[in-house]
């Protein structure tokens, strides 16, 4: 612990249960000082158990549907009070594809899944920050991460349309994050992370292969839900002032691996 986030406030989307890479990082921010507001959607508190945390962090939680602009606006109202103060950090680390949980093939998508998807995935991320930027929310400095998929850059067939939200996502860090640097002095980045046994990890189809072919292919091995954490929490701190409009690979190597000795092994005449 080095106290990086000491006199931090802040904002974490998406923690569902102890798997989850939000909860990881709100343990990891509170650990190095940070203080939080938690928040998810309606269904996940029913269905998750995000009160845990809550009592593990000393978090006030707060509900809201992140597609819903009028949510968002309660929540960042609500946190600038409960917290005493304007926002130095938000992780939107929120994930959902319809066409995926119900099986339908990528040529084959149901556009009303789709565009349900998209607005949870990818453009609430859009909402999020245009309501921060409205209010004035966030502090001078403060930093904005999203978590990305390297499926936005290349095909995995079985990413489906989680795919496109994620190329959106990460197009939406770097055209919200010019105007948040340049008018706020915030910064907006994403963080693409390697496979990681979540629930909405785990929803993708062959998703126990792939972990396993990923670490083959990484030379540093997959990156836990505990790294993208840290690694979340030097993206909060001072350390990181001038990093902005950025996807950061945090992955272990995968991303600039062709092929790994290991891979090969499997086609060995
Ligand atoms: N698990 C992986 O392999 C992996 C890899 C790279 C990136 N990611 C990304 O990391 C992020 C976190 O996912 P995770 O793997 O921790 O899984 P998770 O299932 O624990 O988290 C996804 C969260 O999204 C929340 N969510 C869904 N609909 C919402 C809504 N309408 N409003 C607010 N919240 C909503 C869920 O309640 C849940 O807490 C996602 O963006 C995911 O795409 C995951």
């Amino acid at each position: 612990m080095y106290n990086l986030l000491r006199g931090k406030r802040g904002i974490i989307f998406g923690a569902l249960d102890e798997n989850s890479i939000a909860w990881k990082t709100a343990e990891r921010v509170r650990e190095e000082g940070g203080i939080f507001v938690l928040t998810n959607s309606p269904a996940a508190m029913r269905l998750g158990s995000i009160s845990e945390l809550s009592i593990l962090t000393g978090a006030q939680i707060i509900a809201a549907d992140a597609t819903s602009v009028e949510d968002l606006e309660n929540l960042v109202d609500r946190s600038v009070e409960i917290l005493g103060g304007k926002i130095d950090f938000v992780l939107h680390s929120i994930g959902m594809s319809v066409n995926v949980r119900k099986g339908n093939h990528y040529t084959n998508e149901n556009y009303e899944y789709t565009e349900k998807g998209w607005n949870v995935s990818a453009l609430s991320f859009h909402k999020l920050l245009q309501v921060l930027y409205k209010k004035e929310a966030m502090n001078e400095w403060g930093s904005i991460v999203a978590l990305s998929y390297m499926a936005s850059q290349r095909v995995f067939p079985d990413y489906n349309d989680m795919a496109d939200n994620k190329a959106y996502l990460e197009s939406v860090a770097r055209s919200f994050g010019y105007f948040f640097g340049k008018d706020k002095k915030v910064r907006v980045n994403t963080i693409s992370q390697s496979p990681t046994p979540t629930k909405a990890g785990q929803g993708v189809k062959g998703f126990d292969e792939f972990i396993e072919f990923a670490e083959k292919m990484s030379p540093l091995g997959n990156a836990s839900a505990l790294d993208c954490a840290n690694y979340t929490v030097a993206m909060f701190s001072d350390l990181t002032k001038k990093v902005t409009l950025q996807n950061l690979y945090n992955d272990g190597g995968f991303s600039n691996v062709g092929v790994s000795q290991e891979v090969l092994e499997n086609f060995k005449k």
